[in-house]
């Protein structure tokens, strides 16, 4: 299974944000994630619309704004409007998630949704139709450089073996803590897609080298 890289800009360095993103996607990034945390759903505060319109100026590239947030019906339009072409919600901070995914769908977006370490796939059974994207978090949301948790590799294969019968055409993606050490490990459990955000910027080595080394190895 082939695995795109999706850099997430939480572990990026601020001051020069737009060389960073320019580089990562001249280094072959599959996407780029804008990690959106309120303080609410997660303990950490960090970015909204405005940091995806900045990144939207800066690559071409889709980027995926992961709503780390409580309600997050209130704010899909305003990421839709600043350019993600796919718009994550987490199913913790959606009771009513089928009708969330048919407005994300409605403005013309890809829907994902991500769940928690804690959350069991089976709580998707009855919106796989309107799904573009799964993301398995592989630690708790809220911060970077997180250690990996193994624990969710038999919930990763799940998600694959399911979409893989159903003949779906979603993307199977992992968060957190995904690095040389994991890469091969989320690939070959079935992820496609593997945002990584530490392990690709940093001050060891170069962004482009970050991301050859990545790829390399899954
Ligand atoms: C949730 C964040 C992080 C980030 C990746 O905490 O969404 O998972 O994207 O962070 P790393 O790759 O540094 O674990």
């Amino acid at each position: 299974m082939s695995i795109g890289i999706v850099p997430s800009i939480l572990s990026a360095d601020f001051t020069r944000l737009g060389e960073q993103v320019r580089e990562a996607e001249a280094a072959g990034c599959a996407r780029i994630q804008v990690d959106v945390m309120d303080g609410h759903f997660v303990p950490n505060i960090t970015m909204g619309p405005l940091v995806v319109e900045a990144v939207r100026r800066c690559c071409t590239v889709p980027i995926e704004a992961h709503l780390m947030i409580t309600q997050p019906e209130r704010y899909v339009a305003d990421f839709a409007q600043a350019g993600a072409d796919v718009i994550i919600v987490h199913l913790e901070a959606a009771p009513h998630l089928h009708r969330l995914l048919q407005q994300i769908k409605g403005l013309g977006k890809q829907a994902g949704v991500a769940l928690n370490p804690a959350t069991p796939a089976v709580l998707l059974d009855e919106v796989w139709d309107l799904l573009d994207l799964v993301l398995v978090m592989t630690v708790n949301p809220g911060f970077g450089g997180q250690a990996f948790i193994p624990a969710m590799l038999p919930k990763l294969t799940a998600v694959r073996r399911l979409v893989n019968e159903r003949g779906l055409a979603c993307d199977i993606e992992v968060d957190g803590g995904i690095g040389p050490q994991t890469i091969g490990l989320v690939a070959a459990a079935g992820a496609n897609l593997a945002v990584a955000g530490s392990a690709v910027f940093n001050q060891t080595r170069s962004v482009r080298e970050n991301l050859r080394q990545l790829k390399d190895l899954a």
